[in-house]
């Protein structure tokens, strides 16, 4: 666990501007910087970053936070993964807090951290090798340019080179003084008994950095570079404890804002088909590199987008493994569709051959969905042979069986019984039999919904009176603890009954007026945040906007965000000398306003209820009839009061009628 120390200090550090800056470009406007939305496709500027402030608000979505919350949402980090990649690239040191940690973990820890280590150093060594001595230059990166890579795309893939000589890279590792017995656990050298120099498990061979969603080197690709040679075209690391083949997509740590952003993401079979992709502006691409699809490499695409199309060569050989894929792709809930490239094509000499409008349109336009493609195999199998393609029929259904929602399966199966002309209720019984194999096949398949947490959203309907009132409470108890966040430390200057000074903090007032009411929380986010100020008082520390930035709670971050930036900010009001109403200039007066409106919304709200009783007591003529009777007129008078202090009645409406 990262200490707590060491995320002040980092949130101390980095600066939103110059994290977001590497995203977004961005201009200045007054005090605050603009451009376009990193999350969607615009044409009018509504991202807003203050500077003065740390935190950046995207007006045409409604997110917002801090520099760290950007990096959790564009890259798709969790929050320690955010605040490491910042601590990098501001140098500071992470201090980890080990408490909790015991002795056999903490060394684990440190294993896991060596290897991390140790491939940095080879992916390190190996792009050196590449651009910097003549063998590299000469052999490896020849190779790359004769597969028309440019420079930029062969630094983008940290692309290397290994020498021939057998033990380069372990006797460069050991000199820098890395253990034999690390060395070997991360598979990059071998020491056989008659070798005790050891020797470069990658010799020879061009180098292909593999990724994790993060971007840590995990282990690597080489490529053998004469084709005539008996050895494998491509050798690859080892499972070790920090690369799981199966857990891993190359290529996408490159590939994943644009597979977000494009909400689809492209599965194609190779390092190379990935790279080149990439060269033609096609950028939201992985791949499964020779291994067969599995259910964590769809769960990380997962994160991203539940839009795949694969993407096959022309030979027929992958075709087998695709129907796996697709199978496994639809039990995961993916909607897919698959691209057959011409015979002799795949998506690398395809992508180099055409430019690249033509390769997205291609790919737009010819992508099959899953049945017709399925459907176009299996039948020219077929041919006129009635039991082969009923056959076919049933391998159809049977993917479709894999189908999680009830009401896509039923469009899908529709889709079959037109093609083929078929009865529905025939297939429907086929499936019913599918279904009935397929589940107990995918019972240890957890069905997660990895939903996003649901934002606030609250939508006046002022036409309707109940709601009128509900909105209104929301609005108000928004609006205190905005001006908890904004104004918390500000010093009030007040009278008591008697006359007598004090002082108070805006958060001590309002605080004070909802324990006084003993008002219940309509919005989660804001019962939490009171009960952060609560604890906060407990140990005599205020807690106001900037301490709430360094939560880790998304809700409240983008509450803090939209507390402290308002929309105003997106005009250049500042350019033009215009300066908006500023709250802050009458603090005090707003404070005591806004906690007399809040409790006369929140009075309007107890008459509601009380009147809902009163309904229910009626014909019982009881005590307890009566009872909310009175209590229907005290909260009436109460209401009244309210409007003599303020002035103006907070409903433009007549009162609530009873
Ligand atoms: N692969 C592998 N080991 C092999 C062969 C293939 O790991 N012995 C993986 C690699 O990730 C490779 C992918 O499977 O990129 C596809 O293999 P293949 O089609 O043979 O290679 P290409 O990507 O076409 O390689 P190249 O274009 O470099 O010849
Ligand atoms: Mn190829």
């Amino acid at each position: 666990m990262i200490s707590k120390q060491t995320i002040d200090k980092i949130f101390s550090t980095i600066r939103v501007e110059e994290i977001v800056g590497e995203y977004v470009q961005l201009k200045r406007a007054g005090s605050n910087y603009k451009g376009l939305s990193p999350f969607h496709e615009e044409k009018t500027p509504s991202f807003v970053v203050s500077a003065s402030k740390q935190i950046w608000k995207d007006f045409s979505s409604g997110q917002g936070g801090t520099a760290i919350s950007f990096l959790m949402e564009i890259e798709n980090f969790t929050y320690p993964e955010a605040l490491r990649h910042a601590a990098k690239k501001y140098g500071i040191e992470i201090e980890e807090d080990q408490r909790e940690y015991s002795e056999e973990a903490k060394n684990a820890q440190s294993e896991r951290d060596l290897l991390y280590k140790i491939h940095e150093i080879a992916n390190d060594y190996y792009q050196n090798f590449l651009w910097e001595v003549d063998e590299g230059r000469s052999i490896g990166l020849a190779y790359f340019k004769e597969r028309e890579l440019k420079d930029d795309i062969i630094k983008k893939f940290q692309l290397g080179y290994s020498p021939e000589k057998k033990n380069a890279f372990t006797a460069f590792a050991l000199e820098k003084g890395y253990a034999k017995e690390i060395l070997e656990k991360s598979g990059l050298s071998i020491f056989p008994e008659n070798s005790p120099a050891g020797i470069d498990r990658f010799r020879e061979r061009v180098i292909f950095p593999i990724h994790s969603f993060s971007g840590r080197v995990l282990g690597f690709g080489a490529r053998i570079l004469r084709n005539n040679v008996k050895t494998a075209k491509y050798l690859n690391s080892p499972e070790t404890e920090i690369y799981h083949k199966s857990n891993v997509l190359y290529g996408l740590n490159q590939g994943k804002q644009a597979i977000s952003r494009k909400n689809i993401c492209l599965l194609v079979e190779g390092y190379m088909d990935v790279i080149s992709l990439h060269m033609s502006g096609i950028e939201n691409v992985v791949a499964s590199s020779g291994t067969s699809l599995t259910t964590e490499q769809i769960k990380l695409i997962k994160r991203l987008t539940e839009n795949v199309t694969i993407l096959f060569d022309g030979d027929n050989a992958g075709i087998k493994a695709s129907f796996r894929s697709i199978d496994m792709l639809l039990t995961e809930g993916m909607n897919i569709r698959v691209l057959l490239f011409p015979e002799g094509d795949d998506p690398d000499s395809f992508a180099r051959k055409h430019p690249q409008d033509y390769v997205e349109k291609f790919i737009e336009n010819e992508a099959m969905d899953f049945i017709d493609f399925k459907a176009e195999i299996l039948l020219k199998d077929a041919g006129s042979d009635p039991i082969k393609k009923a056959d076919a029929i049933r391998n159809i259904v049977k993917s479709v069986s894999f189908v999680q929602n009830a009401l896509k399966r039923e469009v899908y199966l529709k889709e079959v019984s037109n093609k083929f002309g078929l009865s529905e209720q025939s297939l429907f019984n086929e499936l019913d039999v599918q279904r009935q194999v397929t589940q107990n096949q995918t019972q240890h398949v957890q069905q997660q919904k990895e939903q996003k947490p649901a934002k606030l959203e609250i939508v006046p309907k002022p036409e309707n009176e109940i709601d009128s009132v509900q909105f209104n409470i929301l609005h108000q108890e928004n609006k205190l603890i905005d001006t908890m966040l904004m104004f918390g430390d500000v010093v009030l200057h007040r009278e008591n009954d008697k006359n007598e000074e004090y002082e108070v903090t805006v958060i001590e007032e309002i605080l004070n007026h909802f324990e006084e009411e003993q008002y219940e929380f309509q919005i989660e986010t804001n019962q939490k945040i009171i009960n952060n100020i609560k604890e906060g008082i407990e140990h005599d520390e205020l807690r106001s906007g900037s301490f709430f930035i360094t939560l880790m709670d998304a809700d409240i971050t983008l509450k803090v965000a939209d507390a402290l930036m308002h929309p105003n900010e997106l005009s250049d009001w500042a350019t033009r000398n215009i300066f908006p109403p500023n709250m802050g200039d009458h603090i005090a007066e707003e404070v005591e306003n806004n906690i007399l409106i809040h409790k006369y919304y929140y009075i309007h709200v107890m008459i509601k209820q009380t009147t809902a009783d009163l309904e229910e007591y009626r014909d019982t003529n009881s005590e307890k009839y009566f009872d909310a009777i009175k209590k229907i007129m005290m909260l009436n008078d109460f209401s009244k009061q309210i409007i003599e202090k303020i002035g103006w009645s907070p409903v433009t409406k007549s009162p609530i009628k009873f």
